[in-house]
């Protein structure tokens, strides 16, 4: 098994790597944990604010295809086993964030972005790339990822009414943990990227955000 680690095209981990690719995108995802929304109140929410939420929750769905892909783009390219495993822990974790937004738009009554096979295919390969420039900088874009996407999740709360506490309960659970993830990446080692890079990913974040929104 360890000479697998080494080689980051090594055939089973390409065949695990697709399998879970079509989890992602086709299959039906499967919360390990329950949800923090699990047993919060929704107060008789109007149209309006049921769309307006599940469109928050389609973005945020669409952040957690896009955790999945660079995750999964970065452990694949990682050769260093301590940081596949705190990549593997995280991304355990992100997989029960993309069964509960999923569940939350479903439940709002709206649909899941159909760009998420774009999003994921551009995502998996940034997370390649950070993977093979070395641990430091691909830690450092994880951290950079991990903040920038609890900076979103926290202006979504901002944005989602006070009587939606389901809605606010999954959000405010899953930025607790990408908050988490953060700090074991900074713990780990990482970098912090040039500010260029910073406001390209940001960038790229506003495009994928402003589509899902809509569709
Ligand atoms: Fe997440
Ligand atoms: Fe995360």
């Amino acid at each position: 098994m360890e000479s697998s680690h080494g080689n980051p095209l090594d055939l089973d981990r390409c065949i695990s790597g697709f399998d879970k690719v079509v989890r992602v995108l086709l299959g039906e995802p499967v919360a390990r944990r329950p949800s923090p929304g699990e047993g919060a109140s929704e107060d008789n929410l109007d149209h309006a604010t049921r769309r307006h939420a599940a469109a928050l929750m389609r973005v945020n769905h669409c952040g957690e295809v896009c955790a999945q892909a660079l995750y999964q783009g970065q452990a694949l390219a990682s050769s260093n086993e301590m940081v596949r495993k705190a990549l593997d822990q995280a991304a355990s974790e992100e997989s029960d964030h993309l069964a509960w937004s999923a569940e939350r738009v479903r439940e709002l009554g709206g649909q899941l972005s159909v760009l998420n096979p774009l999003w994921y295919a551009g995502s998996f390969a940034l997370g390649y790339v950070a993977g093979r420039l070395g641990e430091d900088w691909n830690l450092g874009f994880l951290a950079e990822t991990e903040r920038q996407v609890e900076e979103h999740l926290q202006g979504h709360l901002g944005r989602l009414g006070d009587r939606d506490a389901k809605t606010r309960a999954v959000i405010e659970g899953m930025r607790q943990e990408e908050a988490e993830h953060r700090r074991t990446a900074e713990r780990l080692g990482a970098r912090e990227l040039p500010d260029a890079a910073r406001r390209a990913m940001r960038l790229a974040a506003r495009v994928m955000t402003t589509l899902s929104y809509r569709i």
